[in-house]
């Protein structure tokens, strides 16, 4: 097979170093790979859109403003993009693809491919296959968030606090988290709208509806930043359009692709940071003997498969269907 020259905007930061590193482990046919950044140091050139002009495929870990401004460009001159910003996700015609859960989604004429919210990622992977046995009406969803899912900074100021804490020194302020998170959790991720949601919890539910084909499907987020350097975890209470039984949904976890199915005990975040799997336990009846009302507890390396590997991901769909 040939290979492809990609660029990755933003490679010096969490997400953009977890491509690189993917990308590697997973072989992907790559040929030049073209290290890009807000400014030039050793090894990594300063965004220009002269600069990613020659890359057919461009991947984005940066800023929504970094998005906004080169990837129509980059995608009008034929470009793929591959972009982990919010900036294009609910844009009407452009795909938000999880592999293992739409691949159909994409279509040859496809240039612009967002990656969606690493909570969305990792919920939608771990409900397709309810969804796929008996249907999904309502999903509910609390989130234990990863200091690291706020970027480099999110997981400096968590290791600052802790350090201090420990120490017994004065705890820095906290600039990017609304409360210190060493010792804590943080029930704010984004600004809050009227009605009471934040902007994190506004993304679960609107790219959750998109990916999982429902346009209309209950979705209700609470989203909690805790001291977890990364990987995400959540608890989700789910009811289903037909009856079914825990039998059944578990044996749809069981074999669905992506999935790590924990039939008994407990999965958590420390066990998968560094993975690519989305694990699945302590599915149960919300109470006992219901047949639509059912909860799970998923957990996800947020900067992989709620990321990098979702991106890496799509370029491999892409190449193996020879749409790049
Ligand atoms: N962290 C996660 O778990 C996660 C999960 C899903 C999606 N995302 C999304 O992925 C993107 C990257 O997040 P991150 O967590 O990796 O952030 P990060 O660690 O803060 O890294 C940001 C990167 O963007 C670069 N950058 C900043 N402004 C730029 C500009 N104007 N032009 C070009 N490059 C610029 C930075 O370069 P310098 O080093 O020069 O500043 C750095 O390489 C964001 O859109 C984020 O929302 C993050």
């Amino acid at each position: 097979m040939s290979s492809v020259d990609v660029a990755i905007v933003g490679a010096t930061g969490v997400v953009g170093e977890t491509i690189l590193r993917v990308l590697e482990e997973r072989g992907v046919a790559v040929g030049q790979v073209g290290r890009f950044a807000s400014r030039a140091r050793d090894g990594v050139q300063a965004t220009t859109l002269e600069a990613l002009a020659p890359y057919p495929v461009v991947f984005f870990a940066s800023t929504e403003d970094a998005s906004a401004e080169y990837a129509p460009a980059l995608v009008k001159r034929g470009a793929v993009v591959i972009d982990n910003s919010a900036t294009f996700r609910m844009t009407e015609g452009v795909p938000l693809v999880i592999p293992e859960v739409n691949p159909d989604a994409v279509a040859r004429e496809h240039r612009l491919f967002p990656v969606a919210n690493c909570t969305a990622i990792i919920l939608c992977t771990a409900l397709a296959p309810v969804r796929d046995a008996a249907g999904l009406r309502a999903v509910r969803v609390a989130t234990y968030q990863a200091a690291s899912g706020a970027g480099r900074a999110g997981l400096d100021e968590l290791l600052a606090g802790e350090r201090a804490l420990a120490n017994g020194d004065p705890e820095p302020a906290a600039t990017v988290f609304p409360r210190p998170l060493a010792r804590n959790v943080v029930p704010q991720i984004g600004g809050f709208d009227a009605s009471g949601y934040t902007g994190e919890e506004r993304k679960v539910r609107e790219e959750t509806r998109k990916m999982l084909g429902l346009p209309e499907l209950f979705v209700s987020a609470t989203t909690v930043r805790v001291p977890v350097r990364t990987a995400h975890s959540e608890a989700v209470w789910f009811e289903t359009e037909r009856e079914t039984s825990v039998e059944e949904l578990a044996a749809a976890c069981a074999r669905a692709p992506g999935v790590v199915f924990h039939r008994d005990g407990i999965v958590t975040p420390r066990e998968v940071e560094g993975t690519d799997l989305v694990h699945v336990a302590r599915l149960h009846a919300e109470e006992d003997g219901a047949t639509r009302h059912f909860m799970l507890w998923c957990v996800g390396d947020q900067l992989r498969k709620g990321a990098a590997t979702n991106a890496v991901q799509i370029l491999e769909l892409l190449l193996e269907r020879g749409f790049v």
